[in-house]
């Protein structure tokens, strides 16, 4: 069984990255990531999208040992980042005839990333004919940058989505989820979203009545599993992040120099327990990566922050996460705060502006201590705290 080909005349031509340590120079790939391209046969061959950089010439190799002499027609740009058009030169020099297909914002950041290519612009349902195959281009505007658009292949029923429904996580032999265990791929499809698509919730509330009314079974994102059996799950699990939909559940994040608001993070996640709540998540936000506190604080409804007050002001970790937060517009999100000062309170007053910010409910008053943890300096406020995240 070939597994690179995803149905007649549709194949898998992407490539695995288990070396770049951090995607987008940000964010950690302990699983790797894979970048998906795919072969369209037809009368006509289209390429959808290319690969990054550093894998130019295995992808090369696998587009010319599926297509033997045959040329490539079009190249069809879903999505201008550079992990998926980084190879478009190289593709060029192979094809020269190739003309390359995007849409207006496509075709903008084309010239500036490449200079003067031969393109084929489209609007928004615009079809392009293969020959028994038709592509139809529908775009989907900041998800995750202003050109991004999807692409179906009519005939057969097969969505190309660029980063839509993708995950971090190299591809371990098998393409499509029936080949693969799901399971590995949930969190890092939740990480996937919060860190690179989770800013752009309303865009892709935007986008999905018009993908959700497109006949496909078959979904080829430009990362991770192609999606067949799960399309349902994923669609939904989707559709409720884009909503910042969360499950119950307390994120605890916390910044500690010395042990002390440890100690109080320690004792609030005990309290919580004591009162029934399994779904808990410490984080040391010193030691945890903050994309997977991103992940934790897409899939749980309350955060607790927790920091020392550092230099005049709330200690950076803390300041970082809150950041990323903020810039995530995240909704509906229960809030409690911890924090503690030597000689002047600053960290708690920075959280507390934090969730009016957001306009994010404070479920109870800071907890706020001065030098040393105690469970008499903090056992009472906690105990609020807890009891209310509890209900
Ligand atoms: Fe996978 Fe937005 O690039």
């Amino acid at each position: 069984m070939d597994v690179t080909q995803i149905k007649s005349g549709i194949y898998y031509v992407g490539v695995n990255d288990r070396t770049k340590h951090r995607f987008e120079g940000l964010w950690p790939l302990p699983q790797g990531v894979s970048y998906n391209s795919y072969l369209v046969v037809d009368e006509k061959v289209a390429l959808i999208d290319t690969v990054d950089a550093a894998y130019t010439d295995i992808f090369l190799d696998s587009v010319r040992r599926r297509l033997g002499d045959r040329p490539i027609d079009y190249l069809v740009v879903n999505h201008m980042e550079p992990d998926h058009s980084a190879s478009l030169r190289a593709v060029l020099g192979l094809y020269p005839d190739m003309t390359v297909v995007g849409n207006r914002q496509t075709v903008k950041m084309l010239e500036g990333y490449f200079g003067n290519l031969r393109t084929l612009e489209v609007a928004d349902g615009q079809t392009l004919s293969l020959g028994r195959e038709t592509l139809a281009f529908y775009l989907t505007p900041m998800i995750h940058w202003p050109e991004t658009m999807v692409t179906l292949a009519a005939e057969d029923k097969v969505l190309f989505t660029g980063d839509i429904f993708g995950t971090f996580g190299a591809l371990d032999g098998g393409i499509t989820d029936s080949q693969l265990d799901f399971e590995r791929y949930r969190d890092e499809m939740r990480r996937y979203y919060s860190n690179i698509v989770g800013k752009y919730g309303s865009a892709v509330q935007r986008s999905f009545p018009k993908i959700e009314a497109l006949d496909f079974d078959t979904v080829c994102p430009a990362h991770g599993p192609v999606w067949q059996s799960r399309i349902g799950s994923v669609v939904e699990m989707y559709s409720d992040m884009s909503q910042y939909k969360a499950e119950r559940g307390v994120v605890i994040a916390y910044g500690s120099m010395y042990g002390n608001n440890e100690q109080a993070a320690e004792l609030l996640a005990r309290k919580l327990a004591g009162l029934g709540v399994k779904q808990i998540r410490l984080h040391n936000l010193s030691v945890s990566h903050v994309s997977y506190v991103l992940s934790d604080i897409f899939r749980f409804d309350s955060l607790v922050a927790g920091a020392p007050t550092y230099n005049g002001t709330l200690f950076p970790p803390v300041k970082e996460l809150l950041d990323e937060v903020r810039m995530r517009q995240i909704l509906h999100r229960r809030f409690g705060v911890f924090g503690s000062y030597s000689w002047a309170g600053c960290a708690v007053k920075q959280m507390c502006a934090f969730a009016e910010q957001m306009g994010w409910e404070m479920v109870s008053e800071p907890v706020e201590f001065a030098h040393a943890h105690t469970h008499e300096k903090t056992g009472s406020g906690l105990q609020t705290l807890a009891e209310r995240l509890a209900r």
